[in-house]
């Protein structure tokens, strides 16, 4: 039977953030439905690529005062390098800034209007005159108008939860320049989707595409009544395309982003010299979307409608996951639970981590919880103590000789491994990776029985034993290799680790059906180390520490408001007054960190480069080493004395001062003003 095609995505993570491990548990997932379905011989396509238009990348480039491509460049490589790191595997990974995008946004919005279901309204919208930009929800704060609550974001209030319209706020203000925005209309383009309604309806609930919980929540929540018109223009300026035939008016990055699907693919196509309607609209591809449950309305109804109505391939399934908090709380930068990729990775191995998820994901929307205690039990006593073991513990009895010529009687363990097979792949194939690891290491228990009813370190001993020595190795590290091949999609290290053991590669879901015989066995090395608790509290400890990386929905205001009168003791108010005119001779600014550097030969400085805005640089020695890793001060906004007298020393010339509070040694606390403001501002 030939395989199936299949394509497969995880939603595009945004080019303004890091990835973190909230967004592991949708790359990883998807890298293991990916890898099971080459295994299984499918030919399968892992697309993603950067999502990188909309106002917040826009703002962003002009606070570090760069263009908007040399950001997304600069988060793209590191994406990729954060993605390696843990070995997830794409077969193209694009941007929605490309050409390939361009057109196909072009083509697809040709099809909507001819489809007649583009609708232009004139619509009121903040403005900020100082910036010259239509402001998007997220960057007008004001006034809660339903409970008068202070300092609320422009669509939804924190206290009282209610949603509204950045229009309603009161006393509105910019996030980006503090000024009052103006009320400006602008036409903008909507697609009335619910012509698409019947269709919609149709698709949603036939029970094939979506997990049954998603399909009531949709039937429920927004086909029950009339879709509204979806705004999928925004005016000028916006970092996005243009939309040709609406000069001024851009697609709104949730237009442009999913079509990033298509032209990431296409950017495969040309590379692979292949025809991109044979995986996007011609029938033989199922295309399968994994994302997380925030993002369900736009892949379960706008895109769908999208699709369709260009005359795209339908997705065959959208796999939408749960949240990932840590040990029972939404992850936190105070307490170090948001950790980025590239911290994990400084401290742990990616194996844990993908064994870890595999381990707790299913088929549902569950959140998913990373249990730190729990993490370093599992990864010690499954994948250390009961896999790895099984080989450590009897390939170095048989290295440098073969495996048996045929397969000694192991009392029917390795044909109940081959009885599991279609228990595992059915379990892979529905997403169900924490029952595929329940049943592995049900097998694994069974075969480490075998070790210890065998000892083969007692046969070892016995010279009139080694046949029998031989015939328990060859058992033992046939049932290994059969679990590695069960959990190769989850491990890559460890197949690549077998494949030099035993000289084998594993390519193929088939190799678990048959042992290995006569197979020569080489020097065992060493496979993967126990964490250690220190490793996960250095981890969680390096989170904690400051960076430009500020969680989205977190605070970041003191946590305990018992203010002491220690820091007053310990440098008591200076008692002479300074005049206003004493005051404005120090000119602070606010500035940004572009690159920060420990300094050869100095124990407490780091030499920093900051960006006042536009080409204006600084260097400034700061010594503040013993509290900062010079990595987490990058992209940070700090405030400068910048008019201080430049001081020539041992290491160069220091163009000014940041400031920061503190007694010193680990207790320095550098100055940040508010987000919204940039660098360059004045601050009186
Ligand atoms: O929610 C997000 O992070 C979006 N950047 C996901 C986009 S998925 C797709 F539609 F492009
Ligand atoms: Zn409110």
């Amino acid at each position: 039977m030939p395989g199936r095609q299949i394509l497969v995505t995880a939603a595009l993570p945004y080019a303004n953030g890091h990835i973190h491990l909230g967004h592991l548990v949708e790359y990883l997932q998807t890298d293991i439905w990916v890898r099971f379905q080459k295994l299984r011989q499918n030919r399968c396509l892992y697309i993603c690529a950067d999502d990188t238009h909309g106002t917040a990348i826009m703002i962003r480039a002009r606070q570090e005062g760069r263009s908007e491509e040399e950001l997304i460049a600069e988060m793209k490589s590191a994406h990729l390098k954060d993605f390696t790191g843990f070995q997830i595997e794409f077969d193209n990974y694009g941007s929605t800034n490309s050409d390939e995008n361009r057109e196909l946004c072009a083509r697809i919005w040709k099809s909507i209007r001819e489809a007649d279901i583009i609708v232009e309204k004139s619509v009121e919208r903040l403005y900020d005159p100082e910036i010259k930009t239509f402001l998007a929800d997220r960057f007008v704060k004001g006034k809660c108008p339903k409970c008068g609550a202070a300092d609320q974001y422009g669509d939804s209030c924190e206290k009282c939860l209610a949603n509204y319209s950045p229009t309603e706020l009161v006393d509105p203000f910019s996030t980006i320049s503090g000024t009052k925005p103006e009320l400006r209309s602008s036409t903008q383009l909507f697609v009335r989707i619910e012509d698409l309604h019947p269709f919609l309806e149709e698709w949603t609930q036939t029970g094939e595409h979506l997990q049954p919980e998603v399909s009531n929540f949709l039937k429920q929540n927004f086909l029950s009544e009339p879709l509204r018109d979806w705004d999928v223009s925004r005016p000028a300026r916006y970092f996005g395309f243009e939309i040709p035939d609406s000069p001024g008016n851009y697609w709104y990055v949730w237009f442009d982003a999913p079509i990033g699907y298509i032209a990431s693919t296409w950017e495969w196509c040309k590379r692979n010299g292949e025809d991109l309607a044979t995986w996007w609209n011609e029938p033989g591809t199922e295309i399968h979307h994994f994302i997380g449950k925030d993002i369900t309305y736009f892949h379960t109804l706008f895109w769908p409608a999208m699709l369709k109505t260009a005359g795209f391939t339908l997705p065959a399934k959208v796999h939408i996951h749960g949240f990932l908090t840590v040990d029972g709380e939404k992850m936190s930068k105070s307490r170090g639970t948001f950790i980025l990729a590239s911290t994990y990775l400084k401290h742990l191995d990616p194996t844990y981590l993908r064994y870890y998820f595999a381990s707790k994901l299913g088929p549902r929307l569950d959140d998913l919880d990373l249990n730190m205690d729990d993490f370093i039990a599992k990864v010690n006593s499954d994948l250390v103590g009961k896999l790895v073991n099984l080989a450590s513990r009897t390939a170095r009895f048989v290295e440098g000789t073969e495996l048996s010529a045929e397969y000694p009687d192991d009392g029917g363990l390795f044909a109940a491994g081959v009885a599991k097979g279609d228990t595992i792949a059915e379990a892979y194939e529905r997403c169900d990776t924490n029952t595929v690891v329940r049943e592995v290491m049900a097998l694994a228990d069974a075969a480490n029985r075998y070790v210890d009813d065998k000892q083969p370190w007692t046969l070892k001993k016995d010279p009139a034993k080694q046949g029998e020595l031989r015939e328990a190795c060859t058992v033992c590290l046939n049932l290994f290799r059969q679990i590695v091949v069960y959990l190769a999609p989850v491990l890559p290290q460890l197949v690549q680790q077998t494949r030099e053991l035993l000289g084998a590669p594993i390519a193929d879901w088939a190799e678990s059906q048959q042992p290995l015989l006569r197979t020569p066995v080489n020097p065992f090395r060493h496979m993967l180390n126990r964490v250690d608790r220190k490793q996960v509290d250095a981890m969680i400890e390096e989170s904690k520490a400051p960076t430009s990386e500020v969680p989205a929905g977190e605070a970041t205001t003191n946590e305990s408001s018992g203010d002491g009168l220690e820091a007053l003791e310990k440098e008591p108010l200076v008692a002479e007054n300074c005049t206003i005119d004493d005051f404005v001779k120090v000119d602070l600014r606010v500035a940004r960190v572009v690159e920060a550097m420990h300094v050869e030969g100095a124990d407490k400085l780091l030499q920093l480069t900051l960006s006042l805005g536009g080409d204006i640089r600084r260097n400034v020695f700061a010594g503040i080493k013993s509290a900062y890793q010079p990595e987490t001060l990058v992209g940070r906004l700090v405030i400068v004395c910048a008019n201080l007298q430049p001081r020539k020393m041992r290491f160069g010339v220091s163009e000014g001062m940041v400031l920061a509070a503190g007694a010193g040694g680990k207790e320095i606390y550098l100055l940040e003003p508010d987000s919204g403001a940039i660098p360059g501002q004045r601050v009186h």
